[in-house]
């Protein structure tokens, strides 16, 4: 390893890592992918169903032969899937088990202000009574409607008043969300409906949420994340970055390094999620099926699309999802195809392989008709424009919204609820855009229209290049909220806004 340099920006001292770490090798295609296990309610009271949730150290095996330390929503990386229903509401409560505080965050989730996972509304340690250097009254109550500070436990409350959709829970604390989500903090959210129940979709065994992540290891099979301490260098005031964001060397499918899947000669629903810190990949299939378009996209971030869209490949930024059906009865039996990344090289160029197996019965099928049509959107008549420029975050350079970093106490945009406004996120040179609360859709990129896949509600967005103008709805719930830059070290250098829906 080589001495990393010290970077100082506005928002205190970081440190750049200046030569490339190396994970220990790893035979790809040697492990079969695991599903991660559905999380049963303790309880379900007046129509809401109760979960409970420790966030506990553990060790588990990624790499063959070595232990790897873990913080895990029960022990466990990914975390276990919450399955839910559109309507029906679901508490969890989270107990924190660990060295350090925590917030979860529903990305995706139309949830109350003070259930949103706000980064200042900390859970400490099971245990501990205060936390130095944090500057947020004790709870409860902080402002906007968000929580404040909890002692060892919280109960999060989801409405889950929202369409069927790919939801994904994970750690949002401020400044630490990087590391936190590194060590395992993530996991699963399916929200389902009557209506999708309907359609003839790939379900059970060939139905496969894929939550794609990489990472570094350290000779002894501990992550290696760019830090100061043991404990994440957890003093205020310092936090040690990469500062474009961290990628690994190591590719990540539910948690297990390039595994193989066996499938049947039949069609497969895929949730692919992005749970990279900072890594955006460029997914197709290799070899592609018999002309091509193999990669049938059903779904965008937060739901079903109205009809079914044919790629060959798709570009998925950090905490974007593609719901997607891949029909392997198109490949010959004993076909071994590779999800392949073009925005990776070397190891990062794969993902993961499925091994397809003798066709069999095979009564799914993607329908012509999804979901009812979106309404056109109203661009002329919408009454407010804002402007959010992502600035900086690479090189040791601070990472801003509109020149400015996170405040606590700034309010950086007031909307209304129930509106509908056009926002223009322009970037340099590249960010995932994501925002709490509100979902929104493309209305065009650089005043082209928008691409193959980008219909469809979302609410997150890799911006690329330039300029990608959205047509934001606020429904749900009013409060304070925030907008941030997905890749989560970028997040963690306070690329990230306040925004209050009254
Ligand atoms: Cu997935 Cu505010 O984050
Ligand atoms: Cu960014």
């Amino acid at each position: 390893l080589a001495l990393p340099a010290v970077v100082a920006t506005g928002a205190g001292v970081r440190l750049a890592m200046t030569a490339g770490h190396r994970s220990p090798p790893v035979r790809r295609f040697a492990v079969a992918l695991p599903v991660p296990p559905v999380l049963r309610p303790v309880a379900t009271e007046g129509g809401t169903d109760r979960y409970e949730v420790r966030q506990l150290p553990a060790e588990v095996e990624i790499l063959p032969g070595l232990p790897t330390p873990i913080w895990g929503y029960e022990g466990i990386f990914p975390g276990p899937t919450i399955e839910a229903r559109s309507g029906r509401p679901v508490a969890v409560r989270h107990r924190n088990h660990l060295t350090v505080p925590t917030v979860v965050h529903l990305h995706g989730g139309v949830t109350p202000a003070d259930s949103d996972g706000y980064p200042l509304d900390l859970v400490l340690p099971v245990g501990r009574h205060d936390w130095p250097g944090h500057h947020v009254p004790d709870g409860p109550g902080g402002p906007g409607g968000t929580a404040g500070l909890a002692h060892g436990q919280r109960v999060y409350r989801y409405p889950n008043q929202q369409p069927a959709a790919t939801l994904w829970y994970h750690d949002h604390r401020m400044d630490f969300t990087g590391p936190q989500v590194c060590r395992g903090l993530a996991g699963f959210y399916l929200l389902r409906d009557e209506a999708e129940e309907n359609l003839p979709l790939p379900r059970g065994e060939r139905e496969l949420p894929l939550m794609i992540c990489d990472r570094l290891f350290n000779e002894d099979g501990s992550f290696f994340y760019p830090s100061l301490d043991p404990e994440l260098r957890d003093r205020p005031g310092v936090h040690a970055l990469f500062a474009d964001g961290v990628r690994g060397d190591t590719i990540l499918v539910n948690g297990v390094p390039w595994p193989f899947v066996p499938v049947d000669g039949a069609r497969y629903r895929l949730r692919i999620l992005n749970a990279s810190n900072a890594r955006s990949y460029h997914l197709h299939l290799d070899p592609p099926p018999p002309g091509g378009a193999g990669l049938v996209q059903i779904g965008s971030d937060v739901g079903l699309l109205p009809r079914p869209v044919a790629h060959d490949s798709l570009y998925v930024g950090p905490g974007e999802r593609y719901d997607v059906v891949v029909d392997f009865s198109r490949y010959p039996p004993g076909t071994s195809v590779l999800l392949g990344n073009g925005a990776g090289d070397g190891p990062t160029a794969e993902v993961l392989r499925f091994d397809v197996g003798p066709r069999v019965v095979d009564d799914s099928a993607i329908p012509e008709r999804l979901g009812p049509d979106l309404e056109p959107l109203d661009v002329a008549g919408a009454v407010t424009t804002r402007t959010f420029r992502f600035l900086g975050g690479q090189g040791g350079l601070p990472a801003t919204i509109n020149l400015r970093t996170f405040e606590p106490d700034r309010l950086d945009a007031r909307v209304r609820l129930g509106s509908t406004e056009i926002w223009r996120i322009t970037v340099d040179p590249e960010h995932p855009f994501h925002l709490h609360l509100g979902h929104f859709r493309i209305v065009d990129r650089n005043g082209v229209p928008p691409e193959p896949q980008d219909g469809g509600w979302k609410d997150t967005v890799q911006v690329r290049a330039g300029e990608v103008r959205i047509a934001v709805r606020f429904t749900g719930h009013p409060g304070r909220y925030v907008l941030h830059c997905h890749n989560l070290e970028h997040g963690d250098m306070m690329m990230m806004a306040n925004y209050e829906v009254v």
